[in-house]
């Protein structure tokens, strides 16, 4: 049997364990998934403790993914990019560190028949998702990257490491200025998520006329209100379950060498969502 898990606090309401347990099963592989809910000040015992059990690797959540590189033997290129690290694989006490949220996420968009190539994109948020989500839009040859956050400073920090992406405050007139500039919309932070269901970064319907598609990487509920909203003004939308599958089917993947039964996957999670 293989030990695998999650790491970040809290953990309790995380669907990695369902999803990856079920495709474990599905590819009739000995393999076991767990979480475990580390504070910040157990990360450095945490990470050491993967190697002393010979865990096979773990996913890595908030707020430990920047933490976490400095107790790495080896970091991706990607991951360093992004500043975080979302899965280590461990090879016998080598630890390795990947992010897994830059191509799931742009492996979702695909799925979702975005393209963003030569598109004005607004990002709200500036933390760890954002990250790897600037990123990715980077990648995909995004024209422009708005990125709007509550703490300016903080959506400054990171519109500096790229060209194309400039920095805005929450502030409502400014907001709707750049989505009257904008094709896109992707929210990034917390906002809407169960149980806080009822906040928002506050568009109204009539305020994305001129979005074609809204992608919110909230997944429970699976229709948060700003994407309520997208529906009523008549955009694409979607939330973040394809974003969690695809990040979760590359963990799955370095851990175990084999391709990733994807539709397990979504189909535990769909399941889980009626309950
Ligand atoms: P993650 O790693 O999941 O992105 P994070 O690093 O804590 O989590 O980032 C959360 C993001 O949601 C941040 O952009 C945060 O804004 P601040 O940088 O100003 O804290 C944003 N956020 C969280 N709660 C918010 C709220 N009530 N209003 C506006 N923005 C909020």
């Amino acid at each position: 049997m293989e030990s695998l898990g999650l790491i970040g606090h809290p953990v309790e309401h995380s669907l990695s364990k369902i999803m990856q347990n079920s495709a474990f099963k599905e590819m009739g592989l000995d393999y076991e998934y767990k979480l475990f809910n580390i504070p910040r000040e157990k990360l450095a015992i945490a990470v050491e403790g993967i190697r002393l059990f010979g865990l096979r690797g773990v996913n890595v959540t908030v707020p430990h993914k920047t933490e976490v590189m400095q107790y790495l033997d080896e970091i991706t290129e990607t991951a360093t990019l992004c500043e975080a690290v979302n899965t280590i694989v461990n090879d016998n006490g080598k630890l390795k560190g990947y992010n897994t949220d830059f191509d799931g996420f742009k492996e979702a968009l695909h799925f979702h028949n975005f393209n963003v190539a030569g598109r004005t994109i607004l990002v709200l948020g500036a933390g760890g998702a954002a990250r790897a989500i600037v990123a990715a839009l980077k990648d995909m040859k995004a024209a422009k990257i708005i990125i709007a956050n509550r703490t300016l400073e903080k959506a400054e920090q990171l519109a500096s490491h790229f060209q194309n992406a400039k920095a805005i405050n929450m502030d409502v007139a400014v907001l709707k200025e750049s989505l009257n500039a904008s094709h896109a919309v992707i929210n990034t932070t917390t906002l809407g998520m169960y149980p806080n269901i009822n906040n928002s970064p506050i568009f109204k319907a009539e305020d994305l006329a001129n979005i074609s598609f809204v992608y919110d990487i909230v997944y429970n509920p699976a229709k948060t209100t700003l994407l309520l909203e997208a529906e009523k003004a008549g955009c694409g939308f979607a939330n973040g379950m394809e974003m969690l599958i695809r990040q979760g089917a590359k963990s799955f993947s370095l851990w175990t060498e084999c391709q990733a039964p994807i539709d397990t996957m979504r189909k535990s999670l769909l399941l889980e969502e009626t309950k």
